[in-house]
């Protein structure tokens, strides 16, 4: 099977109402992470997988993610799908079947993988990532018998496995997942409110498809703050990426874009400045300070700073919209 042959579907057309305030005006996979925004990472690990395809569902804020897609990958052969109501990953996917012949690759658009993508592609086998997790309850899990996999549930409430499900599959024969899905869409059927992609291939397992579970250590969320700022920490140990600043302290790792003015600082370890950013006699650490923002006179850490986000002076002063989440004590990012 050639690499190339495969499409890449990604769907991103969430509201991502755990990363609120931020995601009010910024799809989440915009967010940057590291030097780029959450969608960089993925798209390039696409590319480096020798991926050429890829189909987007998109909604939420969907044409901020277009815009991006356009300027920054214009290599890639990328088409669209609208999903106007957020109704779950499968009815997402599902909307994907007129962009795809042959086999599909499915990746989450919050989830960044540290494993080799073209491995569920030279693989003659359908496969499904997994990863054994503490709490199993929140993810959908899989069972496995003889090397496969024999059951999916999603977020059940007694699991018999702690192996979930995270965000990357290969199908070689798109047509059979996309009948299963049709079949879950024209049933009605739904898990917590939501067409679920594990119910659709439960039903494949069901029909007796081999599906093989690929553990994968190398897995890094996006959803929430803290899981963000832990991906950033990942990516920053990762890329070692060198930086300068005028008159300031720089403490490895740290990613400041070329286009963002730092001084009079201490910065560091794990922090992300983004290009436009602005800081000024502040002492940062743990942290991803998004483009245009502009931070003066402040001590941070474990903080997410959103584009164009103004924090200055003393904490007493501040002009806080709705939602913001600012907090003194060592909570604010969890
Ligand atoms: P998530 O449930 O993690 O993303 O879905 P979300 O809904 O944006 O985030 P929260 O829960 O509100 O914070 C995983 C991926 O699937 C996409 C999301 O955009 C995300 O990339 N998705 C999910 C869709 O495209 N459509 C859906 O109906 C559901």
């Amino acid at each position: 099977m050639k690499k190339t042959e495969f499409t890449a579907v990604v769907p991103v057309a969430g509201m991502g109402t755990r990363l609120r305030p931020h995601t009010y005006t910024y799809p989440k996979v915009l967010l940057t992470v590291g030097d780029k925004p959450i969608i960089g990472h993925i798209l390039d690990d696409l590319s480096a997988a020798g991926i050429k395809k890829v189909c987007m569902v998109v909604g939420y804020l969907g044409e901020k993610i277009k815009e991006y897609v356009a300027k920054n990958y214009k290599h890639l052969q990328v088409s669209y799908v609208a999903q106007d109501e957020q109704k779950g990953l499968g009815h997402a996917i599902w909307l994907t079947r007129r962009c795809v012949t042959g086999p599909v690759l499915v990746i989450l658009g919050d989830t960044i993988l540290d494993a080799d993508l073209s491995k569920f592609m030279t693989s003659k086998q359908d496969s499904i990532a997994v990863k054994r997790v503490e709490d199993p309850r929140r993810f959908g899990v899989v069972e496995v018998k003889g090397g496969y996999i024999s059951a999916m549930i999603e977020k059940p409430e007694k699991p018999r496995t702690n192996l979930a499900i995270v965000g990357i599959y290969s199908f070689h024969n798109s047509s059979l997942l996309y009948n299963s899905l049709e079949k879950l869409v024209d049933s009605g059927k739904t898990t917590k409110g939501e067409i679920q992609f594990t119910d659709a291939m439960a039903l494949m397992v069901k029909d007796g498809r081999k599906i093989k579970p690929v553990p994968i250590d190398g897995w890094y969320d996006c959803g929430k703050p803290g899981t963000l700022l832990e991906t950033n920490r990942h990516i920053l140990d990762k890329k070692k990426f060198s930086c300068k600043a005028k008159n300031s302290l720089i403490i490895p790792p740290v990613y400041i874009s070329p286009a963002a003015k730092v001084r009079n600082s201490i910065v560091g370890p794990y922090v992300s400045i983004g290009a436009g950013a602005d800081i000024d006699s502040s002492i940062i650490s743990d942290s991803i300070v998004n483009e245009k923002a502009a931070i003066s006179n402040m001590n941070l850490s474990g903080s997410l700073v959103g584009p164009s986000a103004t924090v200055a002076g003393r904490k007493d002063q501040l002009n806080v919209g709705e939602n913001s989440e600012i907090r003194f004590d060592k909570s604010a990012c969890q």
